[in-house]
């Protein structure tokens, strides 16, 4: 076990931070995570649990970065798009930033028109993670986060303790393994994981002719308020169709500067909690694949539809369409919907949420 140093750039935010409310004093860095052979590797920071980079192989050889993300701190702190982020306490959109809980009502930050989403205005992606362990030596090197939510911390019910583990296995596996305890109050609970996938490499273009499969066949419908309306209809015969391989830009609707692209969740098939295949996604040029596995009702695909001029990593700039998010989660205001799958976590039960990314090429 062994902790990396914090850059200068952390200290100067660390103390920029320490005179707001709820503010520790814990230094914030990157670390890193890396294969024996050195062609795989990872970087995170405990500043929203975020996943910073993916450096994986085509198959001859060539590294590039697969995620979206930012040099600095700044850009992380600064950034609305919460790129690799652990996204909570809840992630997506609760209809109208209320609801009702043990038949006490529960208000929350209104951040997206009338709705929540992400947690509120500086949801678990927002703040400061403290590091468990971080071993980054071996054939399973990892680092584990935590961090307390407090009662009331933006609007929602009852102390929360989360654990984030990030872990490299395999040839070239990521595992991302989140729990959460609730020890005084019921609460709803959906996190998820925010990467911005661009198998080409982050910056290289669009992400249209990407091939997608998602193992679902049916999704949840939005009303004009972008929350679901509580029907799960199948995808047969719509643009919502990927159960076969199938480039990301061929039904959907293509709209300049935002409005067009796909938000919206899909049903996984099978057994709700049980770890399964979510998604697979190839990249025809370079090759490079990925294999999504998780334990989540849903996921949230996201093509980066309101994403324009975002100044990131090594000077690039990313534009509209430039990746794509797969959030497995709860489905999106699972709260307010009875007919839903449970999101609530009461004391003494403790939330699990397992992904596994399988990379080839
Ligand atoms: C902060 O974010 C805004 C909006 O995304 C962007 O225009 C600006 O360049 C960013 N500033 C820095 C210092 O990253
Ligand atoms: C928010 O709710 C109010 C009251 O119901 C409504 O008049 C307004 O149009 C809503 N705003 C949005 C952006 O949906
Ligand atoms: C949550 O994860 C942490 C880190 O892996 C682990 O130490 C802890 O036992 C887990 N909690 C539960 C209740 O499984």
């Amino acid at each position: 076990m062994a902790r990396a140093a914090p850059l200068p750039v952390a200290l100067l935010l660390c103390l920029a931070l320490a005179g707001s409310a709820n503010a520790e004093r814990k230094p914030v860095g990157f670390y890193g995570l890396k294969n024996k052979k050195g062609d795989f590797s990872i970087k995170v920071t405990n500043w929203g649990a975020t996943l910073v980079s993916v450096l994986v192989p085509d198959c001859q050889g060539n590294l590039a970065d697969v995620i979206l993300g930012y040099d600095t701190l700044r850009g992380y702190v600064n950034g609305t798009g919460s790129f690799g982020a652990t996204v909570g306490r809840v992630v997506n959109r609760i209809a109208k930033s209320r609801f009702v809980l043990d038949g006490k009502a529960y208000r929350l930050f209104r951040n997206d028109g009338n709705n929540s989403i992400h947690g509120g205005h500086r949801g678990f992606g927002k703040v400061i993670w403290t590091v468990k362990e971080y071993v980054r030596d071996g054939d399973t090197p990892y680092i584990t986060f935590f961090y307390h939510s407090f009662d009331g911390e933006q609007g929602f019910p009852g102390d929360l303790d989360v654990y984030v583990t990030y872990q490299l296995s395999g040839p070239y596996e990521l595992s991302i393994r989140m729990n959460a305890t609730a020890t005084t109050k019921a609460t709803p609970v959906n996190l998820a994981n925010h990467a911005y996938w661009n198998l080409a490499g982050h910056g290289s273009g669009d992400v249209l002719e990407h091939e997608l499969q998602l193992l679902a066949s049916r999704y949840t419908p939005l009303d004009d308020t972008k929350i679901p309306t509580g029907q799960v209809v199948p995808v047969a015969g719509t643009m919502y169709d990927f159960r076969t391989p199938t480039p990301v830009g061929a039904h959907m609707e293509i709209v300049p500067g935002g409005g067009g692209g796909y938000d919206i969740n899909f049903a996984v098939d099978g057994q709700q909690d049980a770890m399964r295949k979510v998604a697979f996604v190839r990249d025809p040029e370079s090759g490079r694949a990925l294999e999504l596995w998780a334990n989540q009702p849903g996921v949230q695909l996201y093509t980066s539809n309101w994403v324009s001029n975002e100044k990131g990593k090594a000077g690039e700039v990313y534009e509209q369409y430039g990746a794509l998010c797969l959030e497995t989660q709860a489905y999106p205001d699972a709260v307010n919907h009875p007919e839903f799958p449970s999101s609530i976590v009461r004391p003494g039960q403790v939330y699990k949420h397992g992904m596994l990314f399988k990379f080839s090429n």
